[in-house]
């Protein structure tokens, strides 16, 4: 690991040089920014920017970036404990993106269109989202807390996740399946997994480990235990749902 170190120090060096305004916002620029975004940041923000997987970059103002030297850090560095990555740029490739990201708030994104009250009586009622869900202070956990789900998912993944929730299912809830040396079968949720050994849930809600040298057979099925609203909610309930969801932006 010691050949790190000389590429570790570069790194630590960069915040201490980092401007207060973008230095690289031409034309020029902002189309080689486009070019880096699209090979790196669109898959989870979408083309235009306006969400995902990831949060929605085309506002005004981004609330965790406002400020062109926040924004430059975001991108540098990525947000500790959630799947924003940092990215292996140079300084003028990041200022690019940056100027490319800024340029995304200046257009109008794709209005929504529910009613974000009503929404919160389907999530509330019809939809019993909170007997797996938490949010704020009330609700189950058999799946993550919604808290602030709107500043880190865009309108349309939501709704595309609530329609149809085996689409995207994250590697830390995917069901998984497994035989043990001894002969006993087990299924639950993947807590975690390492070269040695897997933690799961069961569906008693109990957590259980296993080494690995005492597995047969383990299998991992792309499914989720989150149940498909599609045909169970209208339009118009599921329109306000997405409306209450991408109004939720949490205690921040
Ligand atoms: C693997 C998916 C993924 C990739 C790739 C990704 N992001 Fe993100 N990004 C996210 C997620 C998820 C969030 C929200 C994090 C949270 O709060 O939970 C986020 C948040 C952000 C934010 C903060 C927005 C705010 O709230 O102020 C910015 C800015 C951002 N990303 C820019 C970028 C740029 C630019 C790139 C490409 C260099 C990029 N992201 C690549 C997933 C991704
Ligand atoms: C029976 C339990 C259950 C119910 C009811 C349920 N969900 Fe889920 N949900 C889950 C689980 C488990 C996951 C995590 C695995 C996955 O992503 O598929 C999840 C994931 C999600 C996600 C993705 C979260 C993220 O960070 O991207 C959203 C959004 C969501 N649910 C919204 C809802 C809404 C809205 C409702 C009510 C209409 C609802 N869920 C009802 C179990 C449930």
């Amino acid at each position: 690991m010691f050949w790190l170190a000389p590429f570790l120090l570069f790194q630590l060096q960069q915040p201490l040089d980092i401007p207060d305004k973008n230095p690289h916002t031409t034309a020029a620029d902002i189309e080689q920014g486009k070019r880096l975004y699209m090979g790196r940041c669109a898959g989870c923000h979408g083309p235009s920017g306006d969400g995902g997987k990831g949060a929605n970059l085309a506002v005004p103002t981004l609330p965790r970036a406002a400020a062109d030297r926040s924004l430059y850090r975001i991108i540098r560095y990525g947000i500790p404990d959630t799947e924003m990555p940092g990215s292996l740029m140079d300084a003028k490739e990041l200022w690019q993106t940056a100027a490319f990201v800024h340029s995304l708030g200046q257009v109008p994104s794709a209005p929504i269109t529910g009613n974000a009250q009503a929404g919160a009586q389907v999530f509330k009622s019809k939809g019993a989202c909170l007997n797996c869900h938490a949010l704020g202070n009330e609700g189950g956990r058999i799946g993550p807390s919604l808290s602030g789900i709107g500043a880190r998912r865009g309108a349309a993944h939501l709704k595309a996740k609530i329609v149809n929730p085996a689409a995207d299912v994250p590697d830390q809830f995917r069901l998984v399946q497994l035989t043990t040396k001894a002969g006993k079968t087990m299924r639950g949720i993947r807590l975690n997994e390492d070269t040695y050994s897997i933690q799961l849930r069961d569906f008693s809600g109990n957590p259980q480990s296993f080494w690995k040298a005492d597995i047969t057979q383990l299998t991992e099925e792309k499914k989720t235990n989150m149940p498909a609203y599609q045909g169970k909610l209208t339009d118009t309930e599921l329109n306000d749902l997405v409306a209450f969801l991408a109004n939720e932006k949490g205690a921040q």
